[in-house]
């Protein structure tokens, strides 16, 4: 049986269609391609050497949807599909709402008439707002405060309301925390449009030379160096947080949410001098106001997902720069960059 991953054309769901790949996992990769190229599905190819169906089709579309869980034998779904830009969710709320709601109410129902009920969710930190308590817990108060995270808290709340109504289903919710790096091969990395909103990718186009110098979103937070904290995992760990999520969701019939993230905290500066030191660039930067909505610290309690899932983070700060820099170097255009490592 085979496992599906919608999104999976994106920046996390490459790395995790890897990571199952290489253990085995047969996959169906659906995707709209929205936000991600077909090329960075033959990288996957041809990172594991093994071959897969891709439906390039739209979630919310019911006819294509169905179609694909007539034409396969599903097991389980890892649902990533969703517009994941904070800034542009305040601008065009409705386009969030209506993509990340509808497409999961989509795939649920559709998954629901198959009797598919086993479902890996990519949830985010974002859905904790702006809380005080660090490092954040799985039980902390849910308070997004934009119209991205608040699409992700309302699905969460959906599917605990879905869990409710039928025990059968099986439902993690994964809140990831601030995924960067890249695929060690430098085949597969993050490849945003246009300028990054994003600090990793944004350091990274510094140091290539498309993007003069970084601007650093205030230093008068209540932190250490007064930049802002945030909890960085590499994205293999994460890919490889799915795999257990899927064996987690296998073997019980609950809805559970985790944390995925490594438990420390890394400010701005401390993460360009990482960056600097990891790859010998200098990273130019100025001070400018900060950015609206900004937290001064998040950082995860993993601990709930060593002890349920028995996962953790392992690739250090310094691998995560090693391995965005080797993706950004030899795709300085990402998936449209003509040379292969
Ligand atoms: P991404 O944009 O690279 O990948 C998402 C993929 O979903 C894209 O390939 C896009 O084309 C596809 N997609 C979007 N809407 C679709 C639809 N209606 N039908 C079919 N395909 C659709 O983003 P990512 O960084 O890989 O994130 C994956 C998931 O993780 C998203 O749900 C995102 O909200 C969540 N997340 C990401 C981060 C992060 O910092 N990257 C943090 C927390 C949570
Ligand atoms: N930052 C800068 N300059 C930049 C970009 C970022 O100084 O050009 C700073 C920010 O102020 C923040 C830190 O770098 O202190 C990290 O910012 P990011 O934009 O990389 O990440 P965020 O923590 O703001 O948000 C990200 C995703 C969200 C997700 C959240 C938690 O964008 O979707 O992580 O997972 F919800």
């Amino acid at each position: 049986m085979a496992i599906l991953v919608t999104g999976g054309a994106g920046y996390i769901g490459t790395h995790t269609c890897v990571e199952l790949l290489n253990n085995g996992e047969e996959i169906i990769v659906v995707d709209n391609l929205s936000n991600s190229k077909k090329e960075a599905l033959n990288r996957v190819r041809l990172i594991t050497g093994k071959d897969f169906k891709f439906y390039q089709i739209n979630i919310s579309d019911r006819k294509s949807l169905t179609n694909v869980f007539e034409e396969n034998d599903i097991e389980a779904v890892i649902h990533f599909a969703g517009l994941k830009a904070v800034g542009e969710s305040v601008v065009v709320p409705l386009r969030y709402y209506d993509n990340n709601l509808t497409g999961t109410i989509r795939l649920c129902e559709v998954m629901r008439e198959f009797g598919v009920k086993k479902l890996v969710f990519s949830s985010s930190a974002t859905v904790y707002g702006q809380t005080e308590q660090m490092p954040i817990k799985e039980d902390a108060t849910l308070s997004a405060t934009n119209p991205y995270g608040r699409t992700k808290q309302m699905i969460e709340e959906m599917l605990l309301d879905l869990y409710a109504s039928d025990p059968s289903w099986s439902i993690a919710l994964l809140r990831y925390f601030n995924p960067i790096g890249a695929h060690g091969s430098g085949l597969i990395g993050e490849d945003p449009n246009g300028i990054p909103n994003n600090l990793l990718p944004y350091i990274s186009q510094v140091a290539v030379g498309k993007i003069r110098q970084l601007h650093i979103f205030g230093n008068d937070y209540p932190t250490g160096d007064g930049t802002g904290v945030r909890d960085y995992i590499h994205v293999t760990d994460l890919a490889n947080g799915h795999l257990r999520a899927l064996e987690f969701v296998r073997s019980s019939t609950v809805v559970e949410p985790f944390n995925l993230g490594t438990g420390q905290g890394y400010s701005v500066l401390e993460v360009v001098q990482a960056f600097e030191k990891a790859t010998g660039k200098h990273i130019p930067y100025r001070v400018v106001e900060r950015r609206p909505g900004d937290a001064a610290v998040c950082y995860a309690n993993p601990k709930k997902s060593l002890k349920q899932l028995a996962w953790q983070a392992k690739k250090n700060m310094e691998q995560m720069c090693v391995d965005t820099w080797r993706w950004q170097q030899h795709n300085p255009n990402g998936y449209e960059s003509k040379q292969l490592v």
